[in-house]
């Protein structure tokens, strides 16, 4: 009778033991890992693929919260349209119509990333005027988002000039026949924009045979907070 209950006591631990090692199994982390993995593997890939191609404006980073993605490409000699993006929206493009040689410049409201509206001018046989009141009606914190397409600055005039050079920008000044250029300034901004390339046309150095070679920026932008 007593080793009877010695072997049931000895059974009853073997099977106690056997439980835990399986239970153990099947809830510890490197099973965990290895096949809950496995089921969710091809959901885990599209998802990191998905990502990779598809960043705001198909920029290489993704921007903190709070700041907008934007990629500003100028135009190329004067066959193929600027085009400028934000927060993964086409502004502006030869697919949406709204662009055409000169100067292409979108608004946009800097608390809200809103479009506020958009224009081109033509600064080869077009009347500076028209420009001119297009930046001067603009008010604050307003973002100015500008593409060159072909010539931008064959008509500009100093008074045209100075009023991107208050909206941030450092080469409007500097502005030719045929230069490339891509900006993004703001109304009411108090420094130079760091958004901003130039290119002059240059015989010597030019991509195209009359044109220099297309400018893109792209980053993110600090959201405007309050007033
Ligand atoms: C931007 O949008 C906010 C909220 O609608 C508005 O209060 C502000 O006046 C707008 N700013 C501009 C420059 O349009």
């Amino acid at each position: 009778m007593r080793w009877i209950g010695v072997i049931r006591i000895v059974v009853i631990v073997c099977t106690l033991l056997a439980t835990w090692v399986f239970v153990e199994r099947i809830f510890s982390s490197s099973w965990e890992a290895a096949s809950l993995h496995k089921l969710f593997e091809k959901s885990g890939r599209a998802d990191i693929v998905s990502k990779k191609i598809h960043r705001k404006c198909g920029n290489e980073n993704d921007c903190p919260p709070n700041y907008f993605a934007f990629k500003v490409i100028s135009g190329a000699a004067n066959v193929v349209g600027p085009s400028i993006c934000l927060e993964d929206k086409i502004l502006m493009s030869s697919v949406k119509n709204n662009i055409g040689r000169g100067l292409n410049i979108a608004l946009v409201n800097a608390t809200t990333t809103e479009l506020i509206k958009t224009g081109h001018f033509d600064m080869y046989s077009g009347d500076v005027k028209d420009v001119q009141a297009f930046l001067e009606k603009i008010k604050d914190g307003t973002l100015i988002f500008t593409a060159s397409f072909d010539d931008p600055a064959t008509k500009l005039d100093d008074k045209t000039r100075d009023l991107f050079t208050s909206f941030g920008s450092s080469y409007a000044k500097k502005l030719g026949f045929r230069d490339s250029w891509t900006f993004v300034g703001g109304k009411g901004l108090k420094t130079r924009s760091p958004f901003e390339q130039h290119l002059k046309n240059d015989k010597q150095n030019n991509k195209y045979d009359g044109w220099p070679e297309v400018l893109e920026i792209s980053g993110c932008i600090p959201r405007k907070m309050g007033e």
